[in-house]
């Protein structure tokens, strides 16, 4: 009753903002992500008859009482499916800083779903874990799968299709991510609150909504023909709509810190002296630099050389999540 799991992160080039149904999670858009290979969380689940509440450890640290009820509520979904009743022990690391506002969520219910799911003893097929994982986290349904991914909103009120799928792999075509931190703080509005807000109170969220199946149609296009200005130009213009629609809420959701912003504006002048770099920023304040490898050092030397900017990630595009021997 034991299993061990490796999911890796992605990054939103079409994002995701608004809920459907808050208790299923289910999205109002679909989304468009790379995997990230250079991000990752490994989980380790066993179930225990011996436990009396589930027990979990974050980065050899103990997690709080708020972290705990979420992993609960969700092993509550997986016992349901496998038709047990035992608590289990969860080890969870992440091999980035946990505290430098990163998403995390996503690698981190990928990898519990696939651990817990197989630990319960359940054999999920990639769609039904994605599902699975879409409860803990709305983008955590994307870490399941390796390349390029699309998450589709689906239709069907139990969100039974509203699931990732891959639509390329990571050697259809290698692009860089570089992560440029700008803080170290932990954010204050997490997304599903943020989320809320937005939907309820700003005047942009009909439009956002309505505007986004034209977008996603022309992601899977740029992707399908690699036409790297196309993804770089839409993965820019649907980070700044979201963040839009997130400075119209009531109170307004600001992420941004001044490097953030400095770093958009390095960013586009980058561009005009012909490094093809592209922005794309989520609820936070780092900032996510797409270029083609060819162009790496360059860029990644400019964004360290930015005041504010502590360090930089480089990551290429990484694979499925999947089982791991140890932990
Ligand atoms: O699924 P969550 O709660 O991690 O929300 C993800 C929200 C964004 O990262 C801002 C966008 C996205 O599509 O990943």
């Amino acid at each position: 009753m034991q299993a061990t799991a490796l999911a890796h992160s992605n990054i939103a080039l079409v994002k995701y903002w608004g809920k459907k149904d808050t208790a299923l999670n289910i999205p109002a858009v679909g989304s468009i992500s790379i995997t990230l290979d250079a991000l990752w969380t490994k989980t380790s689940v066993q179930f225990d008859a011996m436990l009396k509440d589930d027990v979990l450890e974050l980065n050899d640290e103990d997690a709080t009482d708020k972290e705990t009820i979420r992993v609960s509520r969700f092993l509550d979904l997986v016992r349901e499916a496998a038709g047990i009743k035992e608590c289990a022990r969860i080890q969870s690391k992440n091999n980035f800083p946990t505290s430098a506002g990163l998403a995390s969520s996503a690698s981190a219910f990928a990898a519990l779903a696939l651990a817990a799911t197989n630990a319960a003893g359940l054999d999920f097929p990639g769609t039904k874990l994605s599902e699975m994982a879409r409860k803990g986290s709305g983008s955590a349904a994307r870490s399941i799968f390796g390349g390029y991914v699309e998450m589709s909103k689906g239709s069907k009120p139990d969100g039974s299709d509203a699931i990732a799928r891959q639509i390329a792999s990571a050697d259809h075509w290698p692009l860089i991510l570089l992560i440029a931190v700008t803080s170290e703080a932990k954010k204050k509005t997490g997304s599903t609150d943020g989320m809320e807000l937005s939907r309820l109170t700003s005047p942009y969220y009909t439009p956002w909504v309505e505007s986004s199946p034209a977008d996603m149609q022309e992601m899977r296009q740029a992707i399908a023909e690699k036409d790297y200005s196309k993804l770089g130009t839409l993965s820019e213009f649907s980070a700044l709509k979201m963040h839009a629609l997130a400075i119209a809420s009531d109170p307004g959701l600001l992420y941004w810190n001044g490097t953030t912003v400095e770093g958009m504006h390095l960013v586009r002048s980058l561009r005009q002296k012909g490094h093809e770099a592209y922005f794309t920023i989520d609820a936070g304040p780092q900032l996510k630099v797409l270029c083609q490898p060819d162009e790496a050092d360059i860029i990644s030397n400019a964004l360290e050389n930015l005041e504010g900017v502590k360090r930089v990630i480089r990551t290429g595009i990484g694979g499925d999540a999947r089982l791991n021997e140890e932990f």
